[in-house]
């Protein structure tokens, strides 16, 4: 397959709360420089309703994307008509979102004579370490910790992803958020529940490490929920006082499960480098205990900019680029903008 080199690509993402877009160059088969991105977060919108409410999601990334596609555009010094790719989420998420930024992205290609590329967003998350100061070298494991998906993958290179291992219920994102939740501590659950941990002590209660002990490398976190609700039930008018204790409890449980697989999936494939990506790697226990691990063992990790932890559109920018450098994929004119909101990361072809 011709690899395609030096290319100005345009990224979008729209996947679930977060209108990104940004744009990088291919450098040869250096890892791609990201040229300018811009971000709306449309938390606060959300916050009202304790969650994503998807149909306002949709409607805020139709608002929002133009603007900031032509705000990335002027700050990188480039136009429209000089970008060859236009690259955007084609999944996992929630369809109407997805289909705004798949619309966008497709209907841009179009104009422009231009070809555009469906990205998974997990292959984003995992490859946005690549923009770091620190950048990583394949092959390493991969820890991805998001809102929705907790795994663990042997990386060999850019496509070459095997699962390793990953959660049967919820996800680690989605556990800092639901026992945020029911300790009314609002919606993003996980940056709340860590600061409030801060304040806390992480030994006061004994709350489950599901399957830490299971012998292979997948989660569970269901039970953990459950675990936290019964003891705020417990607690009743004592929750308000030792809320920042319950809060380090719930989140050196996580931790602890995290790190101990992530040991366990480096023992196993005798690789020395781990690249921990997705919205709970911004956690700052998670890096810490993480980091104190791996120093024993000279094991290196590596980490997406604080940044470019959460859904971003430079991840998908650069995720496109690296996939059209590496020869991976082609970029196409098919502008069927057909998104795929269940889409497993080892069935992109
Ligand atoms: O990767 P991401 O932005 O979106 C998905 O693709 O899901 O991850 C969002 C998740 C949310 O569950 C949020 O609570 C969690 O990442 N998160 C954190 C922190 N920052 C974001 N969890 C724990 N500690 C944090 N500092
Ligand atoms: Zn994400």
């Amino acid at each position: 397959m011709e690899v395609q080199k030096n290319l100005l690509v345009l990224g979008i993402e729209s996947s679930c709360d977060e209108t990104g877009v940004a744009l990088v160059q291919s450098q040869g088969s250096g890892v791609p420089a990201l040229l300018a991105h811009a971000l709306h977060s449309q938390i606060e919108m959300h916050q009202a309703y304790g969650g994503v409410v998807p149909e306002l999601a949709s409607r805020d990334h139709i608002r929002r994307v133009l603007p900031l596609t032509t705000g990335v555009l002027n700050e990188a010094g480039r136009s429209l008509a000089e970008v060859d790719v236009v690259a955007y989420t084609r999944g996992p998420g929630l369809a109407g979102a997805l289909l705004v930024g798949a619309g966008v992205a497709c209907a841009l290609g179009m104009a422009l004579g231009k070809p555009v590329l469906g990205v998974h967003h997990l292959e984003g998350h995992l490859l946005s370490p690549f923009l770091s100061a620190d950048p990583p070298e394949f092959p390493f494991v991969a820890l991805l910790v998001s809102g929705g998906h907790t795994q663990l993958m042997r990386v060999d290179g850019v496509g070459r992803y095997e699962l390793l291992g990953e959660t049967i219920d919820d996800a680690a994102g989605e556990a800092f958020d639901k026992s945020a939740k029911l300790m009314g501590l609002g919606y993003p659950g996980g940056p709340a529940l860590s600061r409030l941990a801060l304040q806390g002590d992480p030994a006061a209660f004994k709350l489950p490490r599901p399957l830490l002990h299971s012998g292979n490398l997948d989660f569970s976190f269901a039970g953990l929920k459950t675990a936290v609700l019964t003891q705020a039930r417990k607690l009743g008018d004592d929750l308000e006082a030792r809320k920042a204790d319950l809060a380090a409890s719930t989140q050196a449980a996580i931790v602890d499960v995290l790190v101990k697989k992530s040991l366990t999936a480096l023992q196993e494939t005798g690789l020395q480098r781990i690249v921990v990506a997705g919205g709970v790697g911004a956690n700052r226990q998670l890096r810490e205990q993480l980091d104190a691990a791996c120093a024993k063992r000279r094991v290196r990790v590596h980490y997406p900019e604080l940044h470019l932890c959460t859904d971003n559109g430079a991840m998908i920018a650069l995720a496109a680029a690296m996939r059209l450098q590496s020869g991976q994929q082609q970029a196409n004119r098919d502008y069927a903008f057909d998104v795929k909101p269940r889409w497993p990361l080892n069935a992109i072809g």
